[in-house]
């Protein structure tokens, strides 16, 4: 199906045309850039709602100093053609200024603190990151008042910060987190991935490879876990790792039994990737595994 979206800039098309719309509507939000991953989404939305909105805005509050925020790819036209194939009904598209009318960092402009779990792996690697994304997803919640919002298990912890928002500011709105979408060698899909050369690209597989590593010894408990992923990871030199971290799946503390989270945040050159998987621990004895070091967070530095 190819039927051209709606492609709204401002809130005042976005709103006459959400006036029209009776039925279940679901929302993906997107910086653009969009891939297969981006794709899947789009059809989890349509299985939950009669009409799917995505919103294609490269928010900078959640870009830091030195961060990619000016060569991020802007790519509306091949960005409708994909929503195009998937048929999305409407496409939001604002400009910075129709979703920061007071200016991106203005002392006017009322932001959403992610309280302390912003403040861990990509929040520590990435000041503010976290009180612009959510601020940026309040906003678009309340602009399409969508009944369901989809977002990539790709980003765990933003998945877990925007969850905890919606419960904890009573939205109004069922968020759903989609599985992550693999390259065939395992590289999670991300619009970040283009920025690689040949050289990263082959090294950037060692990510997965070291999540699936811990996961094969995740019997054997944490420290053998993390151990596996390390060493998959110091062994590829073309990864800079910034962290790799064990964790409950609410990102606290692992378990000893039971199921968790691996998560990992790597630089290949000037990109920084991250992915994850879930993991599920337990402590078959075992000979031969060193077990010193931090039990739950590795980082670079
Ligand atoms: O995951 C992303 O692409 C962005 O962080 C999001 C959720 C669209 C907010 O800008």
């Amino acid at each position: 199906m190819t039927a051209t979206p709606v492609l709204a800039s401002t809130r005042e098309e976005l709103r006459s045309w959400r006036a029209q719309r009776p039925g279940r509507v679901a929302l993906v939000p997107t910086m653009g850039a969009l891939h297969e991953g981006h794709a899947s989404l789009m059809r989890t939305a349509r299985e939950h709602a009669d009409t799917v909105v995505v919103s294609v805005f490269v928010n900078p509050l959640q870009f830091g100093e030195g961060e990619d925020l000016d060569r991020y790819p802007r790519t509306l036209d091949a960005d409708l053609d994909v929503c195009a194939a998937e048929g999305v009904d409407v496409v939001f598209a604002p400009s910075v200024d129709e979703v920061y009318p007071h200016g991106v960092r203005s002392e006017r402009g009322v932001t959403v603190d992610p309280g302390r779990l912003g403040d861990i792996l990509d929040g520590e690697s990435r000041p503010g990151h976290f009180t612009g994304v959510l601020t940026v997803v309040a906003k678009l919640l309340g602009l399409v008042q969508p009944d369901v919002a989809v977002f990539g298990q790709k980003d765990y912890q933003q998945l877990a910060l925007i969850t905890r928002m919606v419960g904890d500011l009573c939205l109004p709105v069922e968020v759903v987190g989609a599985e992550t979408v693999r390259e065939a060698d395992g590289l999670a899909l991300s619009s970040r991935n283009r920025y690689l050369d040949a050289d990263q690209r082959i090294a950037a597989v060692a990510l997965s490879r070291a999540l699936r590593a811990a996961r094969e010894r995740a019997a054997y408990g944490v420290p053998s876990a993390r151990w596996a992923a390390m060493r998959v990871l110091k062994a590829e030199p073309g990864v800079e790792l910034d962290y790799l971290a064990l964790t409950g799946v609410d990102l606290g503390e692992p378990p000893a039994h039971g199921e968790g989270r691996i998560l990992v945040a790597a630089r290949l050159g000037t990109t920084r990737l991250i992915d994850n998987m879930p993991i599920v621990f337990d402590t078959l004895p075992q000979a031969g595994t060193p077990t010193g070091g931090p039990t739950t967070h590795e980082r670079s530095s």
